[in-house]
């Protein structure tokens, strides 16, 4: 198990870049399998998400060059290989190679997808997106496996603007002759990112970042080349450390035109910051006016930022609510950040309230899930003495280099490997 501790309550100073998209990524390496011979992803995050899908695509028979976030993928000998479920379920994001597999191969075994434990996360609406499209779907146990004989392009409804059934909906398509429109799509700027790549690898589509996506498929694919947009999850997540210890902070290479429903919530808070093109510098205020926070769908407030947020809006003067309403168990680290002295109840299973203001304690605390940890580390920084965030494991799966990233604005913070 891999521990991060930190010794808190130090002032946060200098600058701090952000780094590529996660979500975005975590599509653009399995499709980076439809190229002929061979891709360049610019931009990508050291991660262990990241690791995991290189070695699925190595399973694959990719030959692969990762150096400086520039990753080069050899696809010129793939084979179409069963992915077992020791890499399967390392993350949730291994069903893109369904997506991908499917367009490519019309044919793919795997075990099914991990991910982190935030309560039910079906499938549904990729399964039946591949079977309109013309697959068909056998599963035992564990196992999963879809073929096709011919896709065929069709109209496609999405119950809820799912970004994962979207995204794997729109690769599936590329491959399927005829025309598919996906109504009700997600619009997260990571699904233009991955539209935008595979369109240089030859696909035609449109409307990605609208609710309708279009996509004309048989798609001849060559290679190409993406650069992966800035993490709008993780700029969000500094911007709140800033907000809680920032000291003329200042957050290099965000796209705050991704980040308009926190910038909302920042102002409705009184938050001390100034946006200068893509960087952001933000100094922290003892206390904040109290805020009512209702997650949803992009461009709403984004479910990833707020258990981050509910660290920060410890420091309201009075009491700030937060509503979740993608996910049913995103409350992990409520339980911890009560420990570290938060006076947080849990009205709902989807609403919390905080109560402040309140000064966090360092304590013994244990990260649920990657944005949970997030929390976490937000309130460790600020707890004066040595907090210790177990199963931070979790954590790293999203943050790159978040300790060197932390160490280099003046947090004393460390990740430990214990038994
Ligand atoms: C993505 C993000 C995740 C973020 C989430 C919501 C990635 C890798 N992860 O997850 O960080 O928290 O969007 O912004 O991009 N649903 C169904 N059936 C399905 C699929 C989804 O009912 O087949 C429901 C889910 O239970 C959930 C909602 O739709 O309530 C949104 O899920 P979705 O947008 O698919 O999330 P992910 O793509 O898994």
């Amino acid at each position: 198990m891999k521990q991060i501790v930190i010794e808190g309550g130090i002032p946060l100073t200098g600058e701090i870049q952000i780094s590529g998209a996660k979500n975005s990524v975590v599509a653009l390496i399995p499709i980076a399998l439809l190229s002929p011979h061979n891709v360049t992803i610019n931009n990508v995050p050291d991660i262990s998400d990241t690791s995991s899908l290189l070695e699925m695509l190595k399973l694959l028979n990719c030959h692969i060059n990762y150096e400086n976030e520039t990753l080069s993928i050899d696809t010129s000998n793939v084979k179409n290989t069963f992915i077992p479920g020791t890499l399967s379920k390392r993350l949730r994001a291994s069903y893109y190679l369904m997506g991908t597999l499917l367009a490519k191969y019309h044919y793919v075994e795997m075990c099914i997808p991990g991910g982190c434990n935030i309560g039910l996360r079906p499938i549904d609406l990729h399964l039946d997106g591949f079977k309109s499209l013309g697959a068909t779907i056998t599963t035992t146990e564990d196992k999963i496996c879809l073929k096709a004989d011919n896709l065929i392009g069709t109209d496609i409804h999405l119950r809820v603007p799912s970004v994962g059934a979207t995204i794997n909906l729109m690769i599936a398509a590329t491959g399927a002759t005829g025309t598919t429109h996906i109504y009700n799509a997600a619009k997260e700027p990571e699904i233009s990112n991955i539209a935008d790549f595979l369109i240089n690898l030859g696909a035609n589509i449109t409307g990605a970042g609208t609710d309708t996506i279009t996509i004309n498929g048989a798609t001849n694919y060559h290679d190409g080349e993406i650069t992966v947009i800035p993490d709008r999850i993780e700029s969000g997540t500094y911007i709140l450390a800033g907000a809680l210890m920032g000291e003329n902070l200042t957050i290099f290479g965000i796209n705050p035109d991704n980040l308009t429903s926190l910038f909302e919530v920042l102002n409705n808070m009184g938050a001390n910051y100034q946006l200068n093109g893509n960087n952001l510098t933000i100094t922290k205020k003892d206390t904040y006016h109290p805020v009512n926070v209702t997650t949803t769908y992009y461009p709403g407030f984004p479910t990833d930022l707020a258990q981050p947020l509910s660290a920060v809006l410890t420091k309201c003067n009075g009491t700030s609510t937060i509503t979740e309403t993608i996910w049913e168990n995103r409350l992990g680290h409520v339980p911890y950040l009560v420990k570290m002295h938060a006076n947080i109840s849990i009205d709902s299973k989807e609403k919390i309230s905080i109560y402040g203001p309140t000064t966090f304690l360092n304590k013994e605390v244990e990260a649920s899930d990657l944005r949970a940890g997030a929390s976490l580390v937000i309130a460790a920084l600020a707890a004066p003495g040595i907090t210790t965030i177990n199963a931070a494991e979790h954590i790293l799966r999203g943050y790159e280099n978040i300790v060197e990233k932390l160490s280099g604005i003046g947090a004393k913070i460390e990740v430990k490997e214990i038994e």
